[in-house]
């Protein structure tokens, strides 16, 4: 007996194949087997009427702790939160403790991502050995083993010499070299952006230069590399007009944005909240106006969450000591929605390439449309329901959410991963 699960009557949209239609979706023993008008009888339907049905949605950028941090965050509670919030395949970052840098390491992450059973589970590898940027990591081994691209993520590769050498060797395996730009020089023990906010309240600030002058210098280096090169979390105007003078120059480089650069600014740190503690630091209404701009053109290719799972007792320290980031896996498709359709910057169609095909092609995996014979992978989405955003209905073993209480609209109402129903409201 074959395993069907027939999706009806939704809004499907699969902007890779540019399918925008309200149409049934078959999915055969796991895989997509046919859309349109479906009449046969399934051995499970599911009425997807009013409803948003979508290529199983893909976060690039995201933080599971694990190994090293559990009480933040796992692979199994970041798995929970990923289907939740409509991701069929998450990205982790490998600056956990230790850093994932070596081939062992990638199957580990991959083998609990199995164990977990909910989302599909990738991984990139470090760059550098330990993240300290001074010697390579395993990077042709971890490639090997499946990792789908480089970063150290947490902060940026200093030394030219060994990102060139990094872009270089990557260009042998075909990966992509991904870069969280921040140049320490200019960000010393800045702990939000450096401009009168950071005057005010007496905080060491990151200038915008630590982020342009670095991704300037990596943009030289892929031009003598030509490695395919991703810009994690753009956060100023500035890098805007570098990508899209590069991407002009046919250079390939993608970028990816997170949500809080394109909602929150520098003015949210004003009562030392850490909840707003975030690298890159919150920038300026300015600068989001570059970015939203940026992704109404195209130059953005992938809307990631940059979920970054803290411990509350950390997240309560005073701002100069209190860890960077936000968790925010399970709010990141409502915050896209409030940022870039509620205003009219991008519709729908184009925020789900974002979220799918896009990134999936940045990583080079099979993912993120519903092509014939494609993995089951669906995310079905009410795009009328209005809530409010509740920590405490979290998943994510972490809190340090400053979303909490928002009214927001669209929600995720089943995830099917692999053709079976793995998160269902
Ligand atoms: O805010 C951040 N948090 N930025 C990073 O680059 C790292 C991340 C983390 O790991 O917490
Ligand atoms: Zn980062």
């Amino acid at each position: 007996m074959k395993n069907e699960l027939l999706i009806k009557n939704g809004r499907v949209i699969d902007p890779a194949n540019g399918i925008d239609k309200k149409c049934d979706v078959l999915i055969v023993d796991e895989k997509i087997a046919a859309i349109g008008r479906i009449e046969k009888q399934a051995e499970k339907v599911i009425d997807a009427a009013g409803k948003l049905v979508v290529p199983g949605l893909l976060d690039i950028h995201v933080h599971f702790r694990e190994p090293g941090d559990e009480e933040e965050e796992t692979i199994a509670s970041g798995s929970a939160a990923a289907v939740a919030a409509g991701f069929t395949s998450v990205v982790c970052m490998p600056n956990t403790n230790p850093p994932v840098q070596n081939e062992t390491d990638v199957e580990y992450i991959h083998r609990k991502g199995r164990q977990a059973r909910k989302t599909h589970i990738y991984t990139m590898g470090a760059i550098t050995k330990n993240r300290e940027g001074i010697e390579l990591a395993e990077m042709g081994f971890m490639a090997e083993a499946g990792a789908v691209g480089f970063t150290d993520d947490g902060g940026g590769v200093q030394d030219p010499a060994v990102m060139l050498k990094a872009m270089k060797y990557a260009t042998m395996f075909d990966v992509v070299i991904s870069q969280h730009c921040q140049d320490n020089a200019f960000a010393g023990k800045g702990v939000m952006n450096s401009g009168y906010y950071s005057t005010i309240l007496g905080l060491p600030g990151i200038d915008k230069l630590a982020e342009e002058a670095m991704l300037w210098r990596d943009i030289q280096l892929v031009k003598k590399t030509n490695v395919r090169y991703h810009v994690q979390h753009i956060s100023t105007a500035g890098s805007v007009e570098l990508i899209r003078k590069a991407k002009k120059d046919s250079l390939p480089i993608t970028c990816e944005v997170a949500p809080h650069h394109l909602l929150l600014t520098e003015k949210n740190c004003g009562e030392y909240d850490t909840r707003y503690k975030v690298n890159p630091p919150l920038r300026t209404q300015k600068d989001i106006d570059a970015i939203k701009e940026a992704i109404a053109d195209g130059i953005v290719d992938a809307l990631a969450s940059d979920h970054a799972p803290h411990l509350q007792s950390e997240k309560e320290l005073e701002f100069l000591s209190a860890p960077f980031g936000i968790a925010s896996l399970e709010c990141a498709l409502a915050l896209y929605v409030k940022a870039l359709i509620e205003p009219g910057i991008i519709d729908w169609p184009q925020l789900i390439e974002l979220m799918t095909s896009r990134p999936a092609k940045i990583i080079g995996i099979d993912k993120g449309t519903l092509g014939l014979g494609r993995q089951g992978d669906v995310t079905i989405i009410d795009p009328e329901a209005e809530y409010k955003i509740d920590i405490n209905n979290f998943r994510s073993k972490s809190r340090n959410c400053p979303y909490n209480g928002w009214p927001v609209k669209g929600k995720v109402v089943k995830t099917i991963v692999g053709g079976e129903i793995r998160f269902e409201v």
